[in-house]
């Protein structure tokens, strides 16, 4: 899935995009192709690895086939994921800790840190509420599948090479690598107002909703970083605190590990507590729960 959107399933349907797009480059593709045939050089080390010759189908794969030649699979952080401990810093562990303790890795999730979902852009009010000019390009997926509850979501981009792939967020909005993580912060006012809607219309006490909340983020952390242990705890924890409104993170933390059966031994604890009331409350959940 290309773009913040999701709109090109593919890189070659990306890349053919942006030669043509006024606000990117512009042209036409006989235009380009016509270019890079006045280029002999070029057209025979092309034509070695494409025999039928320089065309906008063989452009658009090239260009494809380079991107996907973007990867860094042996970098430090892989290693250190691989078990070994010293190929990150000090500070880095630090920061790695920080990023499981937030739960950032519910959605950017896996060795690639995203990629894998769409997500609501915090609350539309609170993160659009800055913007003026709040237009098409915000309504993210919506634009692709004319689906309510899919206005505002953006696909989790991947955070790899993070550092070298400014300006960030779907708008552009900032450039400074500090800024867009601080703006990534969990939302204090928003983990409020769901410990409050515990408290107030399911009548669970106020020490257990908080502590209880905490409990289910831990668990989320635990689950997306593969701990093979994360899973008897997690239902521990839900058996232990008794409440339904983590289920949806706890879900999506589940699906993303693609660990059906973990995540059926979850389902299986919250429907021994809530009974058949765990549909709706999960509905609830969805729809309130604030992202980042
Ligand atoms: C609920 C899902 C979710 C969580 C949790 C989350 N993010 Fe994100 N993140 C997103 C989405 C979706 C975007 C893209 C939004 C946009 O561009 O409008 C994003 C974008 C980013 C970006 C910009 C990436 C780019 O290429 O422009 C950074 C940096 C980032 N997140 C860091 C973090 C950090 C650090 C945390 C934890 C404190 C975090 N995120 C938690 C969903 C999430």
């Amino acid at each position: 899935m290309q773009f913040w959107d999701g709109r090109a399933p593919t890189l070659e349907e990306q890349a053919k995009g942006p030669v043509e797009n006024p606000i990117e480059m512009g042209a036409t593709w006989p235009d380009v192709i016509a270019k890079l045939k006045t280029d002999a050089a070029f057209v025979k080390e092309f034509t070695a690895v494409f025999p039928d010759g320089v065309n906008t189908e063989n452009v658009v794969r090239a260009i494809a086939e380079f991107e996907r030649s973007l990867i860094t699979p042996d970098s430090r952080f892989d290693q250190y994921l691989r078990g070994k401990v010293e190929a990150i810093t000090a500070a880095e562990k630090a920061g790695y800790r920080l990023f499981k303790k937030h739960a950032c890795a519910t959605c950017h999730v896996g060795e690639l840190l995203g990629g894998q979902s769409f997500e609501l852009m915090g609350r539309a009010e609170d993160y659009f509420r800055k913007r003026s000019n709040v237009g098409e390009p915000d309504y993210g997926r919506y634009n692709v599948t004319k689906i309510e509850r899919d206005r505002y979501r953006f696909k989790v981009p991947t955070l790899r090479n993070i550092a070298l792939t400014a300006p960030f967020f779907h708008d552009g909005s900032t450039k400074d690598l500090h800024e867009a993580v601080r703006a990534r912060r969990p939302d204090r006012k928003a983990a409020l107002a769901v410990v409050l809607t515990m408290v107030l219309t399911i009548g669970i006490p106020l020490g257990t909703a908080i502590t209880g909340t905490a409990a289910v983020n831990r668990s989320i952390g635990e689950i997306a970083t593969g701990d093979p242990e994360a899973y008897d705890r997690a239902v521990a924890r839900i058996e232990n605190w008794r409440f339904v409104v983590g289920i949806k993170p706890l879900e999506k933390a589940c699906y993303r590990n693609t660990d059906l059966a973990q995540h059926e031994r979850l389902v299986e604890a919250y429907r021994k507590i809530t009974g058949d009331d765990f549909d709706e409350f999960r509905y609830e959940f969805d729809n309130n729960y604030v992202t980042d």
